[in-house]
């Protein structure tokens, strides 16, 4: 990890107020940029942006629902006024287990919408501002875009939206120097993410013991992840996925 990498760099961190998102903003903060944290609730939003400058980072930011546009472009623009923006981590989601003959329409949508149209929101209002060249766009996606869960429809549907989404940017941004790609972590330790999906001990260890790493991973490792994406090791990187999963794609290898 080299500090400083990215001092006078602005990124902003969609989602960025807590677990894995949160996660890497602290690292860009920590290499040197300023980080511009962007979820609904703005006690949040507060707290979050307090421990990244009580840690010595640079932070702000501002309260939006990745789901409206209009409040996107408006925290884009508050984003903005700081100059140009180096790094885009657009890891907004929601989640919960739900069987596909069960859930509702709107539950579907609930998901697909704060995912999928979430992410391409960001995109889309991110892009005028950009630094081009050398700007880098990050989606944070999920083993479930190319591996069924049971329980996970809505998710699979989004995420796997979001893995060609990426795709389609890269090939339309990269001539204007602006590299897209994803991040797509495996279960990570103390998350949001994982008390919803393994929310006892017991399925912990079962799916622990399928893992080819046989561990959980951690937001750091995610966030070096996206460090490296945005950086210059990254620089002929774009239109990829980037698997920092212990092995989960991998798949049970056809064992049961
Ligand atoms: P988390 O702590 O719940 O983070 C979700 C973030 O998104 C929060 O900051 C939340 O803040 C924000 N958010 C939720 N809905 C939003 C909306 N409609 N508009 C704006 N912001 C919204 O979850 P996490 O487990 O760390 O997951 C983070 C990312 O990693 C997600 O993209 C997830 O799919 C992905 N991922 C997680 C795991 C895992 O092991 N946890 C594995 C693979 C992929 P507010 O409540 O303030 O809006
Ligand atoms: N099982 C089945 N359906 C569920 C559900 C569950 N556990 N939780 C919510 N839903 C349904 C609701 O019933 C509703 O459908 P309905 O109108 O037909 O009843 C729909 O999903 C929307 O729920 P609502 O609570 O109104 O949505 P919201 O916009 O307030 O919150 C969620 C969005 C549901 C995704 C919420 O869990 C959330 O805010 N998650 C963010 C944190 C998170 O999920 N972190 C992990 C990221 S991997």
């Amino acid at each position: 990890m080299r500090v400083g990498q990215f001092s006078g760099k602005n990124a902003i961190v969609f989602g960025g107020t807590s677990g894995i998102n949160l996660g890497i903003a602290k690292m860009l903060a920590e290499k040197g940029a300023h980080t511009f944290l962007v979820s609904r609730s703005s006690e949040k939003v507060e707290s979050a942006v307090a421990e990244i400058v009580a840690a010595g980072g640079k932070a702000s930011g501002c309260p939006a629902d990745v789901r409206d546009y209009d409040q996107v472009e408006a925290a884009v623009a508050k984003a903005v006024e700081l100059g140009e923006i180096d790094i885009v981590i657009s890891g907004a989601a929601g989640n919960f287990l739900a069987p596909a003959a069960e859930m509702s329409s709107n539950a579907f949508r609930t998901v697909i919408d704060i995912d999928l149209v979430g992410t391409f929101h960001t995109a889309r209002a991110t892009f005028a501002h950009m630094r081009k060249p050398g700007s880098s766009f990050i989606a944070i996606t999920a083993p479930q875009a190319v591996k069924p869960m049971g329980g996970q429809a809505h998710v699979c549907a989004a995420k796997a939206g979001i893995n060609m989404l990426i795709k389609c940017l890269a090939f339309e941004w990269g001539p204007q120097g602006v590299r897209v790609n994803g991040i797509s972590p495996g279960p990570i330790v103390d998350t949001e993410g994982m008390r919803r999906l393994a929310p006892t001990p017991e399925i912990n260890a079962a799916l622990t013991a399928a893992l080819p790493l046989r561990r959980y991973g951690r937001a750091d490792e995610i966030a070096s992840a996206a460090c490296y994406l945005a950086g210059e090791e990254g620089a002929y990187v774009t239109g990829t996925i980037l698997d920092v999963d212990g092995g989960t794609a991998l798949g049970s290898g056809g064992l049961a």
